[in-house]
């Protein structure tokens, strides 16, 4: 007889759902009024030489019930699974951080985009340098003065009879690019980081990133090279902008210049502009056209090639961009930095 109970009621608990099934299976089977306290209860009324035996059965039974009740709170309570991996949908979930380009990938990307739709080819070029191509074969001899503006890190192997270094700018790409391709035209932009040996401050930083352009073709002038950075300036900083050049010293290029825009805060209107101190201008890159000694030395005829390179600071732009008054900002790698962006 208790076998049976037993096993009608283990069957009764599989069905259980949920907590309230199993609360009721409790009441009816457990609980005070349930059929096993009934049974415990009669146990003082058998006859003595049932009574021991049927006790033990009984509350062996209680026992298996007992257990078998807990496990079932707990499965239904874990959805049948094991506590470890509960899945509670009431909890408020892990938010997941969503990542986002670097400052400075967004800007690169937004120049080297232009520049495409000008009909320039983006190439990269290689970070660690020989001395020729960072300096010599662009009319930077040794003992040259304007090698102090771009003073780098040396490495301390070498090529048979160079030295190795860490590129300065992106225009040892121009000789390269034109060494590799016998013939013109040739419309390239080169992005890449460049390294200088120098104090870092809020403007100036160890390393950088530029943008290099070069065009070479059978009739390129001064107004080609105005053309394609007024151009430029007007799709990254507004249609209304305007360029100015002045002159201004790179060895590898006659004439060079210097070339700024009007301050796109405060169209030059601001005294204490935060952009353009006021001056109305802001200087971001230097460009010229190319030596004829270059077009010369690439195997090309300078008497039917001409062409103007160019060369910018990624930084330098977003900073100006982006309104960030601290170079050192952009690669210090620091959460807050970075996801104002
Ligand atoms: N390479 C120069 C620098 O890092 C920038 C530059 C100036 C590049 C004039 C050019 C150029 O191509 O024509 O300071």
């Amino acid at each position: 007889m208790i076998k049976t109970s037993l096993d009608q009621a283990k069957q009764r608990l599989e069905l259980a759902q949920n907590s309230d099934d199993l609360e009721a299976w409790r009441l009816e089977v457990l609980g005070r009024q349930g059929s096993v306290t009934a049974m415990m209860r009669g146990i003082g009324e058998l006859p003595p030489e049932i009574r021991k035996e049927f006790g033990k059965q009984v509350n062996l039974a209680r026992k298996q019930l007992e257990s078998a009740y807990e496990d079932a709170t707990a499965n239904i309570n874990t959805g049948g699974n094991h506590s470890s991996d509960v899945l509670d949908v009431t909890l408020p979930g892990t938010p997941t951080l969503r990542g986002g380009l670097h400052p400075i990938t967004v800007v690169r990307r937004q120049i080297l985009d232009v520049f495409t739709r000008l009909g320039f080819t983006t190439v990269e070029g290689p970070e660690v340098e020989q001395d020729s191509y960072n300096f010599g074969k662009l009319r930077i001899p040794a003992d040259h003065p304007a090698r102090d503006m771009w003073d780098t890190f040396w490495l301390n192997e070498q090529t048979s009879d160079e030295k190795l270094l860490l590129r300065t700018h992106t225009s040892p790409m121009q000789i390269r690019y034109m060494e590799a391709h016998p013939t013109p035209p040739i419309r390239i932009a080169v992005p890449g980081r460049c390294y200088r040996y120098e104090a870092t401050d809020a403007t100036h930083e160890w390393m950088l990133e530029q943008v290099e352009l070069l065009a070479i073709d059978k009739g390129i002038t001064l107004a080609n090279l105005k053309g394609t950075l007024q151009e430029w300036a007007r799709q990254m900083f507004g249609a209304k902008r305007k360029i100015m050049m002045r002159h201004s010293y790179f060895p590898f290029v006659e004439p060079g210049v210097e070339v700024a825009i009007d301050c796109f805060k405060c169209d030059g209107s601001e005294r204490d502009c935060g952009i353009c101190r006021g001056s109305g201008w802001l200087e971001l890159l230097g460009a010229g056209m190319v030596h004829p000694d270059i077009i010369r030395d690439a195997g090309y005829d300078p008497t039917i090639y001409t062409g103007f390179a160019a060369g910018m600071g990624v930084e330098r732009i977003a900073m100006v961009l982006q309104g960030v008054t601290d170079i050192r900002h952009y690669h210090s790698n620091r959460f807050s930095f970075l996801s104002q962006f």
